[in-house]
């Protein structure tokens, strides 16, 4: 097992400590030298980089947001001169401007060797064919998860999203041990599996690599049931590197190890921004340890886990993400995130995996209504008692009334990509 880790996974503790210590004041003074908003912004707080002396006192220096970001758009976060930008990234975002990131040549390297490391961590070995179904483009998904891929031997099949039916096709047809996809894609492709009249059992996959969006326990379960696979959970954020920032072994599926001798994670709280011990749940923040073209500190993802000791390496681990701050729907006063209504629909009987949750506006209060998608022949009555059972969970399990709405089988849209779960339709109401 050693003998397949990379030096970086091998450090002991005191070693990677030391090593993040001296990659950290690195890029403290790269960003203060080199990026006029990180230098205005440690002078406000009368800070040099040279007063960061242990990893601790990293809790001295400003949060990064994606404001920030935004407001220097588009190459104002760039620390290097444009001639060494060898690719930029871009996340659409719902509203205003896109947020840009950038890669110099060694950022490329290192972010194809932790995608290798992650693709290592859930099974995949050189020789093995990847079916890589994250968006190729923009988004980080598709063209992270690909040279990871090549970086590792694999051969890559750089099938990107949508056109479905032929994604099933090339799946049978080249026959890849382990797929990258999004979890809410791959149950679209689990639907057209059945419509093709092929048992999703008898594929040659062996191992999904699961990320770009929350997903729960239960659909684990759902999705390694129904394709007979291993699948485990890859996180990580554009303005961080990409998919590769933390990654599930699949030998204890128990949270993600977080690449730490790249990215140094922090967790807040999210209201104080005080730093929380390991342990408690807060909001994760990120600082990038070697980053040469878009160096981060302190960047408040919004994502919501807590940090936990090392398992199957010596890198501290993270929950898997159930809500970002973003997702995070009050009412009534009851905070609930999409996660939690995830769990109980994939445990129901009678309803198939798919719902979306809509906001609605009825006088001065929200309402929320669950529309889940019944299973192909559910009876009335089973669509009856599924929607009272959802009903029920919700209130006890979240505290909350809401609305349940069993819809017919195959109605819903689906996914191809990142799924919008909550469909806010409070200014139409
Ligand atoms: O989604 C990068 C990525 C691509 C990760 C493919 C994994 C696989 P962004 O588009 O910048 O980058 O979105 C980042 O997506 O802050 C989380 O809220 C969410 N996210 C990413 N991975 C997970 C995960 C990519 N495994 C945002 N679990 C992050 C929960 C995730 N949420």
């Amino acid at each position: 097992m050693t003998a397949l880790l990379d030096a970086g996974e091998r450090l002991g503790r005191g070693e990677l400590e030391a090593l993040q210590l001296e990659r950290l004041r690195a890029t403290l003074r790269h960003a203060y030298e080199n990026v006029g908003f990180y230098r205005a912004s440690f002078d406000k707080a009368g800070l040099r980089p040279e007063d960061c002396r242990t990893l601790s006192d990293l809790s001295r220096f400003p949060f990064t947001v994606k404001a920030d970001l935004r407001d220097n758009y588009p190459f104002g976060m760039f620390a290097v001169p444009e001639d060494r930008v060898r690719r930029i990234h871009a996340s659409s975002g719902t509203t205003g401007r896109p947020t840009v990131v950038g890669y110099t040549d060694r950022d490329l390297d290192t972010w194809a060797d932790v995608v290798a490391r992650s693709i290592r961590a859930a099974g995949g070995r050189p020789g093995h064919k990847v079916h890589v179904a994250y968006g190729y483009g923009l988004f980080t998904g598709g063209l992270g998860a690909h040279y990871g891929a090549e970086r590792l031997g694999c051969t890559v099949v750089p099938a990107s999203g949508g056109m479905t039916a032929r994604q099933v096709q090339l799946i049978q047809d080249f026959r890849p041990e382990i797929i990258m996809i999004t979890p809410s894609y791959m149950l679209t492709l689990l639907d057209e599996f059945e419509r093709q009249g092929v048992d999703p059992r008898t594929t040659s996959l062996k191992v999904g690599i699961f990320g770009a969006e929350p997903w729960t326990e239960q659909m684990r379960g759902e999705i390694e049931e129904r394709f007979a696979i291993d699948a485990v959970d890859i996180y990580g954020l554009s303005e961080v590197m990409g998919p590769g920032v933390a990654q599930e072994c699949v030998e204890t599926k128990d949270g993600l190890h977080i690449w730490e001798d790249h990215f140094y994670p922090e967790v807040v709280d999210p209201f104080t921004g005080e730093v929380l011990p390991d342990g408690e749940e807060g909001e994760l923040v990120f600082t990038s340890l070697t980053k040469e073209a878009m160096p981060v500190i302190r960047y408040r993802t919004r994502d919501l886990t807590r940090l936990l000791p090392g398992t199957a390496r010596t890198f501290r681990r993270m929950e898997k993400v159930t809500g970002r701050s973003d997702d995070m729907v009050i009412l009534r006063g009851v905070n609930l995130f999409p996660t939690q209504i995830e769990e109980i629909v994939l445990r129901t009987p009678g309803v198939a995996p798919h719902f979306q949750l809509r906001l609605t506006r009825q006088g001065r209060m929200d309402a929320l209504t669950v529309r889940a998608e019944a299973r192909a022949g559910a009876t009335a009555g089973e669509r009856e008692a599924a929607a009272l059972s959802i009903a029920a969970a919700v209130k006890d399990g979240v505290g909350v009334s809401v609305g349940i709405e069993i819809v017919d089988p195959e109605t819903l849209e689906r996914s191809v990509g990142k799924i919008r779960r909550i469909v806010d339709l409070r200014e139409a109401t």
